[in-house]
């Protein structure tokens, strides 16, 4: 079988800080096929903008970096180290949540992306221009010939992003990296534009990461999800095995937390409770457990590593759900009304309690 197109094995990423050391991602290991699309799931704080940045090289000197990464049969973290940045921003592109920390406030758009393309391409300015209008076009901003002209402040925020993505598709990357890039817009505009990421991704042959701490916006979307906690990938597979087989309880409570087609809209929706850890002098146990309806003693005494079938779906969890040992592990916890850890732990109304 060919390499995948991006290939990541166990980045570990922590910041020194004067409170200590932050332990932001931890081991986390996944691949990309050319075209495909991965989506990374988590709370806030799981570490997936800091995965990205790592592969982007975008993160602060003071980062301590270890793992490899390779893209298109090149050592990333060498190519970093060693001052060739030739792909960041051409192969290899990134939009964020807010389009303004990428849109210069005081320059056209159109100006804008004509100058990522004359920076990479060395086209020249009147066919950068040209081409700066043709790719307004494209991500579906009408008038393109009058917004070349506009400023960002005079556009949505739905329009903004759409400019940041066609200056991420300027140079016709083979992957592009979309952080939470719909968070900022309504849900009307966020469906439209990851429904444009998407025929975009398709019409290109692009490769793209869609980072999101919504389960629902991966599904449909991506051919596989990694669900991230507290710096680790706790479950991974293709997106339909992880919606009707998952096997990580946080992957579950993920699942409970979304709105789902086929429940009437006044379903309740069960919130996670409690807080994402630490990352600190984190305790070692499955950072979980705190949380987890699941939990039992060994989960207090050790790091789950990762089972199943490697690269196919894989899950980090001593008790898993959707098992005959997560069953029992949960009923026992309901017996008892509570988890190893002291949470309460009742049945789910409805359901039988599981
Ligand atoms: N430069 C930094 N210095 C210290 N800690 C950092 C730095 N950047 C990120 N972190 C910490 O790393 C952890 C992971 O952050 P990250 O931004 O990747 O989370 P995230 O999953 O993207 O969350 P969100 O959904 O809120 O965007 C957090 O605890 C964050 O505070
Ligand atoms: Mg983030």
């Amino acid at each position: 079988m060919a390499d995948p197109q991006l290939s990541v094995r166990d980045l570990t990423v922590r910041f020194p800080t004067t409170r200590g050391t932050v332990q932001a991602v931890n081991g986390v290991s996944f691949e990309l096929e050319q075209g495909q699309m991965l989506g990374i799931v988590g709370e806030s704080g799981s570490g997936k903008s800091v995965t990205a940045k790592t592969l982007m090289n975008l993160l602060p000197r003071t980062a301590e970096i270890e793992g490899s990464v390779m893209f298109d049969g090149q050592d990333v973290r060498q190519a970093a180290a060693d001052g060739r940045d030739h792909f960041w921003g051409v192969e290899m592109t990134m939009v964020f949540q807010d389009p303004m920390t990428s849109l210069n406030p005081v320059k056209k758009c159109g100006e804008q992306i004509a100058e990522t393309i004359r920076y990479h391409l060395g086209q020249s300015k009147s066919e950068a221009l040209a081409m700066a209008e043709d790719l307004l076009g494209q991500v579906g901003i009408p008038e393109p010939g009058k917004r070349v002209s506009q400023y960002p402040h005079e556009l949505s925020g739905g329009l903004r992003q759409r400019v940041v993505i066609a200056m991420a598709l300027a140079c016709q990357p083979k992957l592009l990296i979309a952080d939470e890039p719909t968070t900022a817009v309504d849900v009307t505009v966020q469906r439209h534009i990851l429904n444009l990421l998407d025929s975009l991704r398709e019409e290109r042959g692009m490769s793209m990461i869609l980072i999101t701490h919504d389960l629902g916006v991966a599904r449909g979307r991506c051919d596989d999800v990694a669900v991230m906690y507290a710096g680790r990938i706790v479950e991974r597979s293709a997106t339909e095995t992880l919606f009707g087989d998952s096997r990580h309880p946080y992957t579950d409570a993920l699942l409970r937390s979304i709105p789902r087609i086929d429940q009437p809209s006044h379903t309740r929706l069960d919130p996670i409770p409690g807080r994402p850890p630490e990352l600190i002098n984190p305790p070692v146990q499955c950072a979980y457990a705190p949380r987890c309806r699941y939990a039992q003693p060994d989960c207090l005494k050790s790091i789950p590593e990762a089972q199943g079938v490697e690269g196919m779906h894989e899950f980090a969890c001593h008790h898993p759900a959707n098992t005959d040992q997560g069953r029992e592990a949960l009923a026992a916890n309901v017996a008892a009304g509570r988890n190893a850890s002291g949470m309460p732990v009742a049945g789910y109304a409805g359901t039988g309690g599981f």
